[in-house]
């Protein structure tokens, strides 16, 4: 039997690749009988897609329940996989940004889903403020039962609607970090963070997706982007970047990349 790519959320498996029903079967018994916490086996059947970042699931064997709970570093998400973007493979990467904030720090978390990043953030600086964006409304509805799940309900708020609409009324010169966890909207969302930071000082969490030729990331094509972005909306800042990492691997040279960048010093 050939091994097939697979994620587990809460107590669902999802496999990723396709195979025929036979093996799909075999490995789907063969996983829960090892991890005896699934009890629903799905088949993802599309990419991730649209601008809900959704996917096409079908139900291979087990539970009809989809709402399930994941638990990660002491946190707990429910969502249902079916209506909400949720990925355990971003699980480092909310715990290295929540790990860089400070005290009483005001985040504007854009595109915030389920509410992963401000609820990690908020878990390990209760003393932070953070503005959670999104335009999916069963996601804003399990970001709700998450704060209330996790006790956060004093750090985050929840404003569910379009970014480019809400941001420019309600957030310019706001906050102090801005986190930016959607690729396909990285040109768009960037130059507004910036507009979102408090006297154009801060750090601005960029999420991208390139083609690499090699397991490197360029660091001068990156800084050309963010230079013409800037140009383009005749922002003049002082700027760099502090870190760089690839979050994971979309398709054999396709890297999701985190880029941290700081402003204004
Ligand atoms: C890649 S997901 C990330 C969700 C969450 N930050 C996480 O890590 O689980 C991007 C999210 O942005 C939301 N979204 C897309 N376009 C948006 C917009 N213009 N305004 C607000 N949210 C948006 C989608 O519904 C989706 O939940």
């Amino acid at each position: 039997m050939k091994a097939l790519a697979f994620e587990i959320i809460g107590s669902i498996l999802i496999i990723r690749d396709s195979a025929n029903d036979r093996d799909l079967k075999e490995f789907a018994e063969k996983k829960m009988k090892r991890h005896p916490y699934i009890q629903t086996v799905m088949l993802q059947t599309s990419k991730i897609q649209g601008q809900k970042r959704t996917r096409e699931l079908k139900f291979l064997l087990g539970n009809k329940n989809f709402e399930t709970i994941h638990r990660e570093h002491g946190n707990q998400y429910i969502l249902n996989p079916l209506d909400t973007f949720f990925s355990p493979r971003l699980s480092f990467e909310r715990q290295r940004i929540a790990g860089l904030v400070k005290e009483s720090e005001v985040i504007l978390n854009f595109f915030a889903g389920v509410g992963p990043f401000s609820i990690a953030i908020a878990k390990k600086q209760p003393n932070c403020l953070i503005h959670s964006i999104e335009i999916n409304k069963k996601s804003c509805n399990y970001m709700r039962k998450n704060i209330e799940l996790n006790n956060c309900e004093d750090n985050i708020i929840v404003y569910c609607g379009d970014v480019f609409d809400i941001a420019p009324h309600r957030f310019l010169n706001s906050s102090n970090r801005v986190i930016l966890p959607l690729p396909l909207e990285s040109k768009r969302s960037l130059p507004l963070a910036f507009k979102c930071l408090k006297d154009g000082k801060g750090t601005i969490h960029w999420q991208i997706t390139d083609h690499l030729s090699s397991k490197v990331v360029d660091l001068n094509v990156v800084a050309t982007s963010i230079e013409e972005i800037f140009a383009r909306e005749k922002i003049s800042t002082e700027h760099s970047i502090s870190e760089h990492r690839v979050v994971r691997w979309i398709a054999p040279h396709i890297a999701h990349i985190a880029i941290d960048i700081e402003l204004g010093q």
